[in-house]
């Protein structure tokens, strides 16, 4: 099994679909299980139906803003290719250990993480995207978490890691698109100063605003590359017209 497929650590997904595979319920969870028991619903789909289970009643904010995300890592397809889906499955549920039936450390990209492996089984490379998502050691280890988080869940690939930091930063708290310098003062004004996500933005910033902007030459270098190939295209079929 590779590193992006799903939707279990250990079994792939076509099996699971058809297999009744025990799982472990975290006993604190008062969510609906939404197993992905639907064959053909890919990992992106599932992982949206999910998100909207688990945060669209009890958090709106968060349901609008993740709808954003995810809706910024489709506009990434170009550049991820095969990895796409997955990405777009770490934007929608990126955010849901807000929900105040997953609360277990209260870190929600622990909490979030640790739902996706220890109650749905999600794939090894989703769990370690939601779990590190946007610089998330760095916060862990103002909230005194950074070693249970490591523990627990090794970092992302590089690639998709940045993808990621680049759909969370470049879009505001209601899914609105916004430049990743907006997001980063939003955020800290929401918070206030003294708040953990506050501190945590003092150090990891630069990473962030670094990510986001490695992340946009590789998608302007992409659009470029289609559009120079499109206009060729057109002058051959003009000269042969
Ligand atoms: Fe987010």
């Amino acid at each position: 099994m590779t590193d992006g497929a799903f939707p279990c650590r250990r079994d792939d997904w076509r099996d699971v679909s058809c297999q009744d595979v025990p799982r472990r319920f975290a006993t604190s969870v008062n969510v609906r299980h939404n197993r992905p028991s639907v064959g053909h619903m890919n990992i992106a789909d599932w992982a949206g139906d999910t998100a909207r289970t688990i945060l669209e009643t009890p958090l709106p904010r968060r349901w609008a803003h993740s709808q954003g995300v995810a809706a910024q890592a489709r506009s990434l397809a170009p550049i991820l290719g095969p990895d796409a889906d997955l990405l777009a499955a770490a934007a929608w549920l990126h955010d849901i250990g807000y929900a105040p039936d997953l609360i277990d450390t209260g870190f929600h990209p622990l909490d979030g993480a640790r739902y996706l492996s220890d109650t749905v089984q999600a794939s090894d490379m989703l769990c370690r995207l939601v779990a590190h998502h946007s610089c998330a050691l760095i916060e862990a280890a103002e909230r005194g978490l950074a070693d249970q988080l490591s523990r627990e869940f090794e970092p992302a690939r590089r690639d998709l890691t940045d993808a990621l930091i680049y759909c969370d930063m470049t879009t505001g708290p209601d899914g609105q698109r916004m430049p990743v310098e907006q997001r980063l003062a939003e955020i800290r004004a929401r918070y206030g100063p003294e708040h953990p996500v506050s501190r945590a933005l003092g150090w990891s910033a630069p990473e962030l605003t670094g990510a986001v902007t490695r992340v946009g030459r590789r998608l302007a270098g992409c659009t470029l590359t289609a559009r120079t190939a499109l206009q060729s295209q057109v002058r051959v079929l003009t000269a042969a017209a």
